[in-house]
């Protein structure tokens, strides 16, 4: 006769008392008479990326516990058996001796079997006031929290390099671009302390979302909070949260925070990607303001002049991988009903693969950086094409008196009759200078080099030397204040 249970590809469900035999689910498995097919087991399993948590899920349970006892729930006994059993458990992770059990779904179910077959029947208490839902909920916190940590750090060290870098070259200009065409001349400080700035906002924000992760969701249980008399706020400190959770159906069914993680790791690739085009447009041979060192650069199987940016084009490339671990985050809780879903144990890959991407793209750009050589003459030549000074021109109209559309319109006839003469705008003479304008007088030539254009910016945040050293000083500051000192 034809087994209900059989499976159209023949595969079979095996009875409840078989699976649990093979370590099967014997935490949710009483109501059902067999254990799930092979290939659900398969498909739902977790525990081959999630047991990347084991600390964070051991740090909780053992809070809990800890919690348990204190309020009278469980003995003080059992508390401490437990808390033991969980070390014993943690160690054994670490030294790579632990068997992860694939029957067993996730992290948390291969910790909790473990600690069991340690302590015994106590073990089976540890899961007292509590569900798998709010469990994972505070674990994930606590490793997106462990994690975005580490970007932060990645970001510190991108201003310290860029800081440093910025401190040699004060005097070092370069053509700067708006529309990627030669606007103004800028230092190259200045260039670099812009993406500084970028990185700064970028740890700053990654403080400010840390802030919202800390709290904690423990106590919600499944969904509707519990009945035994908890103590919510001591498993959040214990584990180093500043709040808990206001509403248990949000608790377990709130994902913001790995999503703003995500928008935050998203920022900073972003950032990344920009500077990685810079310097691969930088150090095409028609810039060569930069040149690559050996180490972070490849070379061609088929040319053999190349020397190609790839550590710069794969952070670039990378930047795709980490907004669609955003954006598929934000499908996966589009539309989903409260309160837990299963959809939701698709936070986690996504996240991993984001956080090792920025983690390793932001230390390997603060290394190279370290590493390029930037050829100060070969952009300092390039000013002196696209009429750099245009602007200065103009200034210098308006310091006598002529109004700045005037002025600017004037500029225009000057760089349209250089053009035309094939010349820089300081290589025309004073006559051809008063026929655009009769208020030109020889202090003009004052104006228009580009060192002074640069020079005479020091309005703040500009890009003239008191307002380099002051963004300089206020970074050195910032860095200072981030590592502590
Ligand atoms: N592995 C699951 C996750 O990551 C844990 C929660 C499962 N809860 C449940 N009731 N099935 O989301």
């Amino acid at each position: 006769m034809k087994d209900s249970r059989d499976f159209p590809d023949g595969e079979k469900s095996a009875p409840a008392g078989q699976n649990a035999r093979q370590g099967a689910n014997k935490a949710w498995g009483g109501r059902f008479s067999s254990g799930p097919a092979a290939s659900v087991v398969e498909f739902t399993d977790s525990q081959h990326y999630d047991r990347a948590m084991y600390e964070e899920d051991i740090k909780a349970s053992r809070a809990h516990a800890e919690m348990l006892g204190r309020q009278g729930i469980i003995t003080a006994d059992e508390a401490a058996s437990l808390i033991g059993g969980l070390g014993q458990v943690l160690e054994e992770i670490r030294q790579g001796k632990f068997e992860w059990k694939q029957s067993l779904e996730d992290v948390h179910m291969n910790i909790e079997s473990r600690l069991i077959e340690i302590v015994g029947d106590t073990g089976k208490k540890l899961h007292t006031a509590r569900s798998r839902n709010d469990q994972v909920g505070l674990t994930f916190r606590l490793f997106v929290v462990k994690n975005v940590t580490e970007w932060q750090d990645g970001c510190l060290q991108m201003c310290k390099s860029l800081g440093r870098i910025a401190a040699n070259h004060q005097n070092d200009i370069l053509p700067g671009c708006t529309h990627f065409q030669p606007a103004q001349p800028v230092s190259l400080a200045q260039h670099l302390l812009a993406y500084a700035s970028m990185f700064r906002r970028d740890y700053e924000r990654i403080g400010e979302i840390i802030e919202r992760i800390s709290v904690s969701p423990l106590g919600a249980a499944a969904l509707a909070g519990t009945t035994y008399p908890v103590d919510p706020r001591f498993v959040a400190e214990k584990v180093g949260f500043r709040d808990i959770y206001s509403n248990s159906m949000d608790a377990v069914s709130d994902r913001d925070f790995v999503l703003e993680a995500l928008f935050a790791a998203s920022l900073v690739m972003m950032h990344l990607s920009r500077l990685c085009e810079e310097i691969i447009i930088w150090s095409n041979p028609a810039f060569g303001f930069v040149g690559l060192p050996d180490d972070y650069s490849t070379g061609s199987s088929i040319m053999p002049q190349k020397r190609n940016p790839d550590v710069a084009e794969l952070t670039r490339g990378k930047c795709g991988r980490v907004y669609g671990s955003l954006m598929s985050m934000l499908v996966v809780m589009k539309g989903l009903p409260l309160a837990y879903n299963r959809d939701m144990q698709e936070d986690k890959e996504g996240f991993m693969d984001a956080s090792s991407t920025v983690s390793s793209s932001l230390s390997i750009m603060a290394a190279m950086l370290g590493h390029l050589h930037f050829n100060t003459q070969k952009m300092r030549q390039a000013c002196g094409q696209g009429f750099l000074n245009a602007t200065e021109f103009a200034d210098y109209l308006v310091s006598k008196g002529i109004p700045f559309r005037e002025a600017h319109h004037a500029a225009g006839k000057a760089v349209s009759m250089a053009e035309k003469r094939g010349v820089d705008l300081e290589s025309l003479s004073l006559d051809d200078l008063k026929s655009i304008s009769p208020v030109i007088e020889d202090d003009i030539y004052r104006w228009l080099p580009y060192e002074a254009a640069v020079q005479r910016r020091n309005a703040p945040g500009g890009t003239g030397p008191e307002s380099v050293k002051a963004q300089l000083a206020e970074l050195d500051k910032f860095v200072l204040r981030s590592q502590g000192g």
